[in-house]
């Protein structure tokens, strides 16, 4: 496994391998990797012949109040992770080299970036999409892995992707959860034990919504959000950012759901923002393929 931190030394270590006709797959992360991370680089390590996975804690994608300086950053064990999992190239670059002291180009995908996660964190996902960008140029991948767990940001890379032209194929990767429920995140670990015991509350909110959505007992978008903000209300601790039901597909707000659609929430629990979503799918026919597939 190579350790690269130069961005032009990426750029030729790729491109070196792209002429051999080797096929190449990105998984992009901030670090501090956990079994959710794990996932989609075990992905990228069985259906590419190079594996990169980028870990940059990126700077234009916090806000001047976000925890960039307090962000964890374990690289040692982040690399020994990454090279028992069979990774090819860890691509490692000091905000220095990827934004320049006259750094001026940004990328923003427009509506989709300004709601939910959007409207909490202004520029946060200019920040996203920039930096994807770059490590699309830099790391010349066909393939590139993403967790449905941010869905927001899995929505607007596969925009960007489309829009930009890059010749990159988007794999959404299932949430990871620990065995409690709380999607597994870095930030997890900002969590004492009974913050995650409230964490896991989350998810059984959404899921409570999801049978009752199934169970045909409401459709109603109103309804189902005022269920949810009730469960959260209950953690102790807990500050609700947004609980928003949308089209899977385009993320555009739903009065009734009737087409496959997902259910985000984010919501503080102390000084610890936590995002999660369900899907909900609608069509008995595609939840049984879907299940089945999972089953395998
Ligand atoms: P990071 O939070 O490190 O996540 C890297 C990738 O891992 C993202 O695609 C994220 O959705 C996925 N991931 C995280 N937790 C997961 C879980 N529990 N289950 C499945 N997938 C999970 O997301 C970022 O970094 C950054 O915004 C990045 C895309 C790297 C740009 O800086």
């Amino acid at each position: 496994m190579r350790i690269i931190r130069a961005p032009e030394r990426m750029q030729q270590e790729i491109a070196a391998h792209r002429k051999k006709g080797s096929s190449v797959g990105l998984v992009p992360t901030m670090g501090a990797l956990h079994d959710g991370h794990l996932s989609l680089v075990n992905k990228a390590v069985k259906e590419n012949d190079i594996a990169v996975v980028s870990i940059f804690v990126n700077p234009a994608q916090f806000g001047p109040r976000e925890d960039y300086l307090r962000y964890p950053r374990p690289f040692k064990r982040d690399a020994e992770f990454c090279r028992k999992a069979g990774v090819d190239i860890i691509f490692a670059p000091e905000p220095e080299s990827m934004y320049s002291k006259n750094y001026l180009t940004y990328i923003k995908v427009e509506k989709i970036s300004d709601m939910l996660c959007g409207k909490f964190r202004p520029g946060h996902f200019r920040g996203v999409a920039t930096v994807v960008a770059k490590l699309f140029n830099l790391c010349m991948p066909d393939k590139a892995y993403f967790g449905m767990k941010d869905y927001q940001q899995l929505k607007i890379i596969e925009q960007m992707t489309r829009d930009l032209n890059f010749p990159v194929k988007i794999v959404p990767c299932p949430i990871v959860r620990e065995t409690s429920g709380l999607a597994m995140s870095s930030r997890n670990s900002y969590l004492d034990a009974k913050q995650k015991l409230y964490g896991a509350r989350i998810r059984e909110a959404l899921q409570q919504a999801s049978y009752m959505i199934k169970c045909n007992k409401s459709k109603n978008t109103g309804k189902t959000i005022a269920n949810i903000e009730k469960t959260l209300l209950g953690i102790p601790g807990a500050k609700i950012d947004y609980v928003a039901v949308r089209s899977a597909r385009t993320l555009s707000p739903l009065n009734e759901i009737n087409e496959r659609a997902v259910i985000l929430a984010a919501v503080w629990v102390g000084k610890t923002r936590l995002i999660d979503n369900i899907i909900i799918d609608t069509n008995p026919k595609r939840q049984y393929r879907i299940s089945k597939k999972t089953a395998n």
